[in-house]
């Protein structure tokens, strides 16, 4: 993996008293690379053959230390390669937007000269030949094997507007699914398609009086559901971010089959709620079914108004052609977020989901464990984390000899309170034994972030 940028060091910004810049919100002030020698606890599990990379806002530069929140640090991407039962390297990158290379006064990134400059912070995915760091708010950055930031992604001038931090990927066709909403509407709603190759083949308005934030989508193998849930946007808040709930607003789901008109969409509607992620969604005859981590309300308090009443629940979405109203049932009263499958099943029906337990403590949410629901059985099971240990989200990697949705290993990066440093921690899906496959210990501090992917090594080279 060559590496043409020379990495940084930084001076951490002054914190203050914003929980968003201490213990593992704060940033680390150091690009590096590290080979080998890490301590391990456990046996790696040798069919585990690429690299998991995360993203997460690791702000290099803060312009103002009391109103500085999560959402809008600057994307590093974290990577732990593994092979052959052994974690054989680690690496992070700062993603090389404009606004951050303005900052630190390096080159420019290439790529289309208008585009809207998103902090890249949110989510790192391999698709359409590509690996990119995308944040709901602007283009995706490419990047290289090594991390690198390679450019702004257009897909040669195709796209022009915001990418969602959350396109799909059909895994029986390779069609690239994905929306972008646009504060500067209308139309406030776009929704794409593209070939594996990266070629944009459809593109559609879906019409929205306003724009509201939507953070997910949900696909099945023909359909589409598009979420207009009251989180909106209000520039007289001022501010980096300026959204709130608002209880006034109506909330519904809206269906579509892919590849048609957005005129053609019908819309569901249910009680003001709020959703950041959906797990899956699949077709059940004539029925469109999504499992969603749903919030009653949020970004209703706390450091800039970001913080929600509640946490989430896991939710069942019904939609029935004929009934008007979207059919909900709280699958589990535990409180949950970040949900993922295997993504071999994504868009047809699933029996697992993986989620991180999500509680709140000095004022924030944190993450205290893993939970594994069965739809089959209508139950769940979890791992709950010793004190003074957070994860974040797991991502499901189907075993080498795996032959259903559970058989694979889940694998998570856990802050250590009492190190000041993180841990790569490679659980049981099948069992969800409390004592896991590996704990690696890390020489490094991985910050608490959103999202990531395992990339298998063949894709990368
Ligand atoms: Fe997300």
């Amino acid at each position: 993996m060559a590496n043409p940028t020379p990495p940084l060091s930084f001076a951490a910004p002054a914190p203050g008293t914003n929980p968003y810049l201490l213990e593992n919100f704060a940033p680390v002030t150091e690009e590096q690379v590290r080979h080998g020698g890490f301590t391990v606890t456990g046996v790696i599990p040798p069919d585990l053959d690429g690299m998991l990379l995360r993203n997460g806002p690791n702000p290099a530069v803060v312009d103002d230390p009391a109103t500085y929140h999560w959402f809008t640090g600057d994307g590093m991407v974290h990577g732990l390669y593994l092979r052959d039962g052994e974690l054989r390297q680690y690496r992070n990158r700062l993603v090389r937007t404009r606004h951050l290379s303005r900052e630190l006064g390096t080159p420019q990134p290439k790529g289309p000269k208008e585009a809207i400059d998103g902090g890249a912070n949110t989510n790192i995915v391999f698709m359409a030949k590509r690996l990119l760091a995308l944040v709901e708010s602007g283009l995706p950055h490419r990047l290289d094997a090594a991390l690198d930031t390679i450019c702004v992604e257009d897909f040669d001038g195709a796209l022009a507007s915001p990418m969602t931090a959350h396109p799909k990927v059909d895994p029986a066709t390779g069609t690239i699914t994905f929306f972008g909403y646009d504060p500067f509407g209308p139309p406030y709603l776009r929704y794409h398609e593209m070939d594996p190759a990266g070629n944009l083949l459809h593109s559609t308005d879906i019409a929205l009086d306003r724009c509201v934030m939507v953070h997910d989508v949900a696909v099945s193998a023909t359909r589409v559901g598009f979420m207009d849930l009251p989180i909106v946007l209000d520039p007289t808040m001022g501010g980096t971010f300026p959204f709130r709930f608002d209880t006034e607003r109506g909330a519904k789901v809206g269906i579509l089959h892919r590849g048609r008109p957005g005129s053609e969409i019908t819309w569901y509607a249910l009680e003001p709620c709020y959703v950041f992620h959906v797990a899956n969604a699949f077709d059940d005859g004539e029925d469109f079914v999504m499992d969603v981590c749903c919030y009653e309300r949020t970004f209703d308090r706390g450091v800039g108004g970001l913080l929600g009443t509640d946490l989430a629940r896991m939710e069942r979405w019904r939609m029935s052609p004929g009934n008007p109203r979207v059919q909900r049932r709280t699958l589990d009263d535990l409180t949950v977020e970040f949900p993922r499958i295997d993504d071999a099943m994504a868009q047809g029906q699933h029996r697992f989901t993986y989620a991180v337990r999500s509680a709140r403590r000095d004022g924030l949410d944190r993450f205290s464990g893993l939970v594994k629901f069965d739809h089959q059985r209508d139950e769940s099971v979890r791992i709950d984390l010793p004190e003074g240990r957070e994860c974040s989200e797991a991502v499901f990697v189907r075993a080498e000899d795996g032959r259903t949705d559970e058989e694979g290993y889940l694998l998570t990066v856990v802050y250590d309170k009492a190190r000041h440093q993180s841990d790569l921690v490679i659980y049981d899906a099948h069992s969800m034994r409390e004592v896991p496959w590996a704990t690696v210990e890390l020489p490094v501090r991985i910050p608490h972030g959103f999202h990531g992917n395992f990339v298998p090594t063949a894709a990368l080279s």
